[in-house]
């Protein structure tokens, strides 16, 4: 059979499935969970997969699950990936199905995509007789706060997998459209802490004092050398400093400010060289203000970096379910994902499919905006793409 007769079956089967999917994926945006707080979801997942049949391991890093479907003839084990949890935002879509939880948003849309991979562990289920080898199903806690994909390996989600797949949906992408691209797709993502020591005293008396907030303007302007100055223009840096406390009183000259901030760079060899950068320049301009600077540099995801060949493998499934002309290549992004950790340990893909309106999707809410939502045609596509990437590559015939 021909890959484009086996898996154009596979995507009319999601069709099947969709008023199932949208009726879960509105429950899962009513009642959105924070990261490292998604036990209700994770509850939901389980027992979405128990009722299918599937044996699920729960808590696994964070409030992780985890489910694994093996096929009749043994090979490769492929992992699919979906997050689960939600943002701290105010919801503003003012759709029925809107959350009800104050202050907490799936404006990410980590709801849709654990609906669509509870569709593909469907499709896969019905289809386990095809499969030679072994698909590991991991939902994952706290994706929007670089911890879970972490606890995640380190709980032994990763153990005997082969390769890994995901997707993220992009609401300014038509719906039935999807994005790949080869090697870096987003960036990697690192925090920075600044703490500068000064000496209080008196805001009429500046020569009795050492101040640091000051110094520490002149360590904010002077981190823009960074990027501009230190590295190539054709090397994309931004160094965002996002938080500056400092003092109390109009009069008094602090004893010490706090600065916070992140690095995104877009290549693995940038990357190493900032946290040398940021704790020189931010040093050495306490220093000419007579103040202390100790910097924190903590280094939370890296750059995606997807493997060529399983980019390949993906477009050829794209192609094959839904044809060429409706995938097209990704923009890079600085915006990070901790799917990128998994990367670092095996080989695979991670893709955009499309969640915007069929028109103007341009113009549509982006991701993390309090009025952010998804064409819910994307939530059987991305069931039967991920369905269809992984049985693909287990020969399923
Ligand atoms: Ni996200």
């Amino acid at each position: 059979m021909t890959q484009t007769a086996m898996l154009q079956p596979l995507v009319a089967a999601g069709k099947r499935l969709e008023s199932d999917l949208v009726a879960f994926r509105r429950d899962l945006h009513r009642f959105p969970e924070l990261s490292l707080e998604e036990s209700e979801t994770a509850a939901k997942v389980a027992a979405q997969l128990k009722a299918m049949g599937y044996e699920v391991r729960t808590g696994v890093g964070g409030h992780g699950v985890v489910a694994e479907l093996a096929g009749p003839r043994p090979g490769k084990t492929i992992a699919l990936r979906a997050d689960m949890d939600a943002l701290p935002i105010q919801e503003e879509t003012g759709l029925p199905y809107a959350s009800e939880r104050p202050g907490v948003m799936h404006a990410c849309g980590h709801d849709a995509h654990t609906t669509m991979l509870l569709g593909a562990a469907r499709l896969l289920l019905e289809r386990r007789e095809q499969l030679a080898g072994t698909i590991r199903f991991l939902f994952q806690s706290a994706e929007e706060t670089n911890q879970g994909a972490r606890k995640m390996i380190e709980e032994g989600a990763l153990d005997h997998v082969d390769e890994i797949y995901g997707l993220h949906n992009l609401p300014t992408l038509a719906v039935g459209k999807v994005a790949t691209r080869y090697g870096s797709l987003m960036g990697s993502v690192d925090r920075i802490e600044i703490t500068v020591e000064g000496k209080g005293g008196h805001g009429a008396i500046p020569d009795q004092s050492i101040d640091p907030v000051v110094a520490s303007s002149a360590i904010i302007m002077g981190l823009q050398s960074a990027v501009s100055r230190e590295t190539s223009p054709f090397d994309p840096v931004v160094v965002t400093i996002g938080s500056l406390q400092a003092g109390d009183s109009y009069n008094v000259i602090p004893q010490r400010a706090r600065l916070t901030g992140t690095i995104r760079t877009f290549s693995p060899r940038v990357q190493a060289t900032m946290k040398e950068r940021i704790a020189r320049i931010a040093g050495h301009i306490a220093e000419a203000h007579r103040c202390k600077a100790t910097v924190d540099y903590v280094e939370l995801t890296p750059v995606l970096v997807s493997n060529d060949d399983c980019v390949a493998h993906v477009e050829r499934v794209v192609d094959a379910a839904i044809g060429a002309e409706h995938r097209i290549e990704a923009a890079p992004t600085l915006a990070g994902e901790d799917f990128s950790l998994y990367l670092q340990h095996v080989p695979g893909c991670f893709f955009w499919l499309g969640s915007g309106p069929l028109e103007g999707a341009e113009r549509a809410y982006g991701l993390h905006h309090p009025k952010f939502r998804i064409e819910e045609e994307c939530l059987p596509l991305g069931a039967s793409l991920l369905a269809a990437i992984a049985i693909a590559r287990l020969g399923g015939e």
